[in-house]
């Protein structure tokens, strides 16, 4: 069979095969602690379960306009420019089928083949496949461990090439959960502006910052919108993960490209998931506090206890609710040569569910989320303790 070349530059997310593993494990009744999932472990709140309820009940189930209802539209805008004093038009938004779809659809929409896209490493797998997908180069750059891995307008200015269409930043950082300084952001995306590049800023996780930050987007830079793309979801924020609602925010001819590409492909994001995503949005954010207390003293319990491991270091996660931990003390060890052997023998003999670092693009870490319950991550860290002490 020959599949399109399309497809085969692509392959399925190396996330994905930690947790085959883990499932293969549980199955065989194996007590597996799990950190691999990017997912809120909370309920979608009860607010946004009713309003989807009462959409079913109201036959709110047919066709809508293709980028999302004007109600959803207005309600992402007005809320953006409340949280992070951004300034966007009801025609400088779509709504998608989650953040990874937005993010599809503005490569698609943006990027030409054998263009350079940016991407700083550590990175979410997918960035560099759509990249890939859309037949254009991923530039992995590298940012370093010991600034907690923060990308800098310097190692940018130095990473840009003639080709250069896009940079892609995600902040707070799946999987380091870096997050980028305000005034850091700023300058890149001055030079976004002055090298005429694209900037898509990656807010999946906007809502989940620590010790006190507040909230940025880089479209509070509103005389920097010409090279500014937002890709946004309710998914972290809300606990929305299977709902499928994200959005754009972008000039109106990206925004009318999107929508086209929609019209062929997806049609409206789905109608009961609008109505739901309109209420998480305009209804009581008491949740969304509830949450964030949750994962910051959930980060406090697994950084010291990571940090308490003899040989692990770990990079303070300023966001999102990931830990970045170096394992390299173990390389050499009982036959771990790299992250990858780590988390099979991890897995194997622990029990303990991590994903290498190689799927983020570095050599000597791994990635553990921590939106799972305090037992799971005392249990699973003391396991993790015990295994690095044994080799
Ligand atoms: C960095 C980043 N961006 C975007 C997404 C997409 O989330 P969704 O498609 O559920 O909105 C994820 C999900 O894990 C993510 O980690």
């Amino acid at each position: 069979m020959n599949l399109a070349a399309r497809i085969s530059r692509i392959s399925v997310s190396k996330t994905m095969a930690v947790m085959e593993a883990a499932i293969k494990l549980r199955d065989q009744g194996i007590d597996v602690v799990d950190f691999g999932p990017g997912e809120p472990d909370f309920p979608t709140p009860e607010n946004v379960k009713q309003a989807a309820m009462r959409a079913i009940q109201e036959n709110f189930t047919k066709y809508t306009a293709i980028g999302g209802i004007k109600e959803l539209k207005k309600a992402i805008v007005e809320k953006h420019a409340r949280d992070f004093g951004s300034k966007y038009d009801i025609s400088e938004c779509v709504v998608n089928l989650g953040g990874k779809h937005a993010l599809f659809n503005i490569f698609s929409a943006v990027v030409e083949e054998g263009d350079d896209v940016i991407i700083p490493t550590p990175y979410w797998v997918t960035f560099g496949d759509i990249a890939r997908f859309v037949n254009a180069n991923p530039i992995f750059v590298d940012t370093k461990e010991s600034d907690g891995f923060q990308l800098t307008s310097d190692i940018l200015e130095r990473s840009l090439t003639p080709r250069t269409r896009m940079v892609v930043v995600n902040s707070p950082n799946n999987p380091s959960g870096a997050v980028l300084e305000d005034a850091e952001f700023d300058r890149i995306a001055e030079l976004c502006r002055k090298k005429d590049v694209l900037l898509l800023s990656d807010e999946c996780y906007s809502h989940f910052l620590y010790d006190g930050r507040k909230p940025f987007s880089i479209a509070s830079r509103t005389d920097l919108k010409r090279h500014i793309i937002i890709a946004g979801s309710v998914s972290k924020t809300y606990a929305m993960t299977g709902w499928r609602i994200g959005y754009v925010l972008a000039q109106p001819e990206i925004i009318g490209a999107v929508v086209k590409l929609q019209s062929h492909s997806t049609s409206n994001p789905t109608s009961i998931s609008q109505r739901a995503a309109l209420e998480a949005l305009t209804g009581q954010q008491e949740s969304v506090g509830v949450m964030l207390a949750e994962y910051a003293r959930r980060r406090k319990f697994v950084l010291d206890r990571l940090r308490a491991i003899p040989g692990v270091k770990c990079a303070e996660p300023g966001g999102a609710f990931y830990a970045y931990p170096n394992i390299s003390a173990a390389f050499g060890r009982g036959g771990i040569q790299n992250s990858v052997d780590f988390s099979a023998r991890l897995l194997d003999k622990a029990h303990v569910a991590v994903t290498p670092g190689k799927a983020f693009g570095t050599t000597d870490h791994v990635r553990l989320s921590y939106a799972t319950s305090m037992e799971q991550l005392d249990k699973g860290l003391k396991r993790m303790h015990e295994f690095m002490v044994s080799l």
